[in-house]
C-alpha cells in the first residue's frame, strides 16, 4: 500500500507570537486537506512523505505543510500533555504515532515536568526507545493496573472499536491496555472508517503449533465468512510480504491477517468467536476499551469519546 498524505495546515501563533510549538498547535489549529492519494485497502503499509518546511505568510499565521508524520507528532505529543500526569503508571504503545507518544514523555520527564512516572511498553521496539529515553520502567506483574495507555491503531469505526496489530504487538498492546482505567489511540484522519476489515486485514496471533489448521479453522468461521486469511512472512512489524520466513512476535507466535472485501458486520461478534477457537492466542480487534480518539486531520485536531 502506498499513501501519500499532504496536510496544509494554517497554524495562528498566540498573541505574543511564540514560536510554533505542539502545546501552541494544541491551542490553535487550523487545517486544509490540500492533497491525499487514498491507501490501497489490503496490504496496510503506510509511507511516509517528505516534510515541507513551513512559509511565513504574515505576522500571525504560518502556512505549513505537514506531513503524516507531523500529524503522528501532534497527536501523540497531545496524548501526553493532556492525559499523563506526574506519579501515573503509563501504557507504552507501538508504533510510528505511538513512537511520538513515547518521545514525548521522554522529554518531559528529561525536562522535570514529569515526575515519578513508570511505564509499561508493549512490544520490544518500545522497550528499547523507552529505555534509549530513561523513562523508568515496570511490568504488568508488578504493576496490574495502569492510570493511562496511549497508543495508534490501524483502523477506527465509529463506534471506536480498532483494529491493531498491524505492527504485530497487538498481544502485548492487549494485554497493557485493557488494565487502563484510560486508552488514548492516536490516529491520523486516515485511519478513520465506516467499517472496519476492508481497509486493513484484521491480524490474528496463533500458536506455531499445527498453524495451518488453526488459519483454516479461523478462516471458516461463521463470523469470518467471505475473508482470506494469510500467514504474515517476513517481519512481524508489518504485514507486507517481506521475507520468506514466517514472521514471529515478540511473545514467538505467528500471526494471520484476515482480508476482507466487504465492513464487518458484528465486530465484537467476531471478536468473541475468533478469541473462542483453540490454537488463536488472541486478535487485532479492540472492541470496547477506547476512552477516546485524539485524531489529527484536515480540521486541525479533534478528540472523538
Ligand atoms: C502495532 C499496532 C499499531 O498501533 C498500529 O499498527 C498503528 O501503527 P502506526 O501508528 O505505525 O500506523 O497495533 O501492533
Amino acid at each position: 500500500m502506498s499513501i501519500n498524505h499532504r496536510f496544509s495546515a494554517a497554524i495562528f501563533l498566540n498573541p505574543i507570537d511564540q514560536p510554533f510549538t505542539m502545546r501552541s498547535f494544541a491551542i490553535f489549529t487550523a487545517a486544509t486537506l490540500s492533497t491525499v492519494s487514498a491507501f490501497a485497502p489490503s496490504s496496510g503499509v503506510r509511507t511516509n512523505p517528505t516534510f515541507t518546511a513551513p512559509s511565513i505568510s504574515s505576522s500571525t499565521q504560518i502556512q505549513m505543510s505537514l506531513t503524516q508524520d507531523e500529524l503522528k507528532k501532534m497527536v501523540g505529543y497531545k496524548a501526553v500533555d493532556d492525559y499523563v500526569k506526574s506519579s501515573m503508571v503509563v501504557g507504552l504503545g507501538t508504533g510510528s504515532t505511538a513512537y511520538f507518544a513515547v518521545e514525548r514523555l521522554g522529554e518531559l520527564l528529561k525536562s522535570g515536568e514529569l515526575t515519578d512516572i513508570v511505564a509499561i511498553p508493549t512490544s520490544e521496539r518500545t522497550k528499547e526507545q523507552a529505555e534509549s529515553l530513561g523513562i523508568p520502567l515496570v511490568t504488568l506483574d508488578t504493576h496490574s493496573k495502569l492510570d493511562v495507555a496511549i497508543d495508534g491503531a490501524d483502523e477506527v469505526d465509529p463506534g471506536l472499536n480498532l483494529v491493531k496489530g498491524g505492527g504485530g504487538a497487538l498481544l502485548r498492546e492487549k494485554m497493557v491496555e485493557v488494565c487502563a482505567d484510560k486508552f488514548i489511540v492516536i490516529v491520523d484522519e486516515s485511519k478513520i472508517c465506516d467499517g472496519l476489515g476492508p481497509g486493513f486485514p484484521i491480524p490474528v496471533e496463533i500458536t506455531p503449533f499445527c498453524h495451518e489448521h488453526t488459519l483454516r479453522t479461523v478462516g471458516a468461521l461463521p463470523s469470518c465468512a467471505g475473508c482470506n486469511p494469510v500467514l504474515r512472512l517476513g517481519s512481524s512489524s508489518n504485514n507486507q510480504v517481506d521475507g520468506e520466513e514466517i514472521a514471529v512476535t515478540d511473545n514467538g507466535n505467528y500471526i494471520v491477517d484476515l482480508h476482507f472485501t466487504e465492513p464487518i458486520k458484528d465486530a465484537p461478534k467476531m471478536a468473541m468467536e475468533i478469541k473462542g477457537t483453540v490454537g488463536v492466542v488472541d486478535h487485532g480487534l479492540f472492541c470496547g476499551l477506547t476512552t477516546a480518539v485524539i485524531i489529527a486531520g484536515s480540521d486541525g485536531i479533534s478528540v472523538k469519546e
